[in-house]
């Protein structure tokens, strides 16, 4: 089978988080704040500049990706100030790929021409549901209507690569609802979709509304099925699922997402950011003024920092590996980290037998049963890196 991707997963990705957003969603655990004082932002600006001059050596990036939080939602002044931030630590030009991150309620045309001028050759935007009662459970700030003139403004602003993420099994969703979603992001002609099955974060509102019984998850039937009707729907509209949540069509795979998981090292920058490097996984300060401060005192901006044991980067490697449709080199992977192949041997004569995985003798991906089972087939692989 041919390849999805050119991804190696040697040289180095950056990933700069933009920690600021209009509401906090409350499915959303990621590192993300509402803040008013716009002070704040430059507050950001100024750690992240001596951020990035400390932490980026290493040439071009294989990939960038401006990430949040709400990149967009930064106002075109402090955009081209972050912009000129960047550029001044990386060569952003030498890089393929290098994605921005847009919510529909603060992108604008200004703001995607700008972005496109400086660099960005891939916008990804946040759209989740076009049904307005979904929107709503979820917490949006935007309309259908406010996605497709954001949409509009992006292909306006020259974006031939652009990107809409979705969620389906939010309560109380119906399968045929969200076949009409997948419709009317067809209809805008996107480039690449991700499609995510809500996922109750613990320490999220949605996740305490769940103990509390003020929600009840979706019937699994029907997230089945609509798992089932993305694949099957999305393949017969030409895009190619690459990996069990992510579909590419014109604009091809991300490279990022394929470089982290083909285990790339990466170096995360902004609050909260982890980064990945030779075995060592560090992560920042999560209060943007913590991790502000620190930087501008000089100090170090990570919280934590733990070096990985072989069995456990090997754990991973599988973990993040079945996920793609190009599954995994178990042999090659043992390999580059060290350790003994034979390792997930025991769990992966399991999973065949329950027809999760198929091994055709040097590399192992999910079977279409398995696609199903994602999260706890890449569990029980995870286990062999924790036990040594
Ligand atoms: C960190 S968000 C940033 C994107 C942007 N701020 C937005 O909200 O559109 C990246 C994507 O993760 C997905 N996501 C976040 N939390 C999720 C959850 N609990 N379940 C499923 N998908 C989730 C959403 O599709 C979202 O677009
Ligand atoms: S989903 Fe996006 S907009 Fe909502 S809180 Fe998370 S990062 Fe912010």
């Amino acid at each position: 089978m041919k390849s999805a991707t050119n991804a190696s997963g040697s040289g180095t990705s950056l990933y700069v988080h933009v920690p600021f957003c209009v509401v906090k969603c409350g499915y959303c655990d990621f590192n993300s704040y509402v803040v008013e004082d716009r002070t704040v932002h430059d507050l950001f600006l100024d750690a992240l500049a001596i951020e990035l001059r400390r932490e980026w050596r290493f040439g071009p990036p294989v990939s960038v990706f401006i990430g949040g939080g709400t990149p967009s939602l930064l106002d075109p002044e402090r955009l081209e100030r972050f912009f000129d931030i960047l550029e001044q630590a990386v060569p952003l030009r030498d890089c393929a790929e290098v994605t921005m991150e847009a919510n529909p309620e603060s992108l604008t045309e200004e703001k995607a021409r700008l972005a496109r001028a400086r660099g960005v050759n891939r916008m990804s935007m946040g759209v989740q549901s076009f049904q307005a009662r979904h929107l709503r459970f979820l917490d949006r700030a935007h309309s259908a209507e406010k996605a497709a003139s954001a949409f509009a403004a992006l292909r306006a602003a020259g974006h031939t690569n652009v990107s809409i993420d979705l969620i389906f099994g939010i309560p109380g969703e119906t399968a045929g609802e969200w076949a009409d979603d997948l419709e009317r992001a067809l209809a805008f002609g996107p480039d690449h979709l991700s499609c995510y099955n809500l996922t109750f974060e613990p320490g999220t509102r949605l996740h305490r509304d769940l103990q509390q019984g003020k929600v009840e998850p979706n019937d699994e039937e029907v997230d089945r099925a609509m798992f089932l009707h993305t694949r099957e729907r999305l393949l017969a509209a030409g895009f190619d699922a690459y990996e069990v949540s992510n579909f590419a069509g014109r604009g091809g795979p991300s490279r990022h997402n394929d470089h982290y998981w083909l285990q790339g090292d990466y170096v995360g920058v902004g609050p909260g950011a982890s980064s990945h490097r030779a075995g060592v996984r560090s992560t920042n300060l999560k209060a943007v003024e913590a991790w502000a401060n620190a930087l501008l005192a000089g100090q170090p901006a990570s919280a934590s920092a733990e070096t990985l044991r072989p069995a456990q980067r090997f754990a991973e490697a599988i973990w993040l590996g079945i996920r793609r449709r190009d599954g995994l080199d178990v042999g090659a992977a043992a390999q580059r980290i060290g350790v003994d192949a034979g390792l997930a041997t025991a769990v992966t004569e399991q999973h065949v037998r329950a027809g999760w995985i198929q091994n055709d003798g040097s590399r192992i991906r999910l079977t279409a049963t398995g696609l199903l089972l994602a999260d706890r087939v890449g569990g029980d692989y995870l286990e062999i890196g924790l036990s040594r």
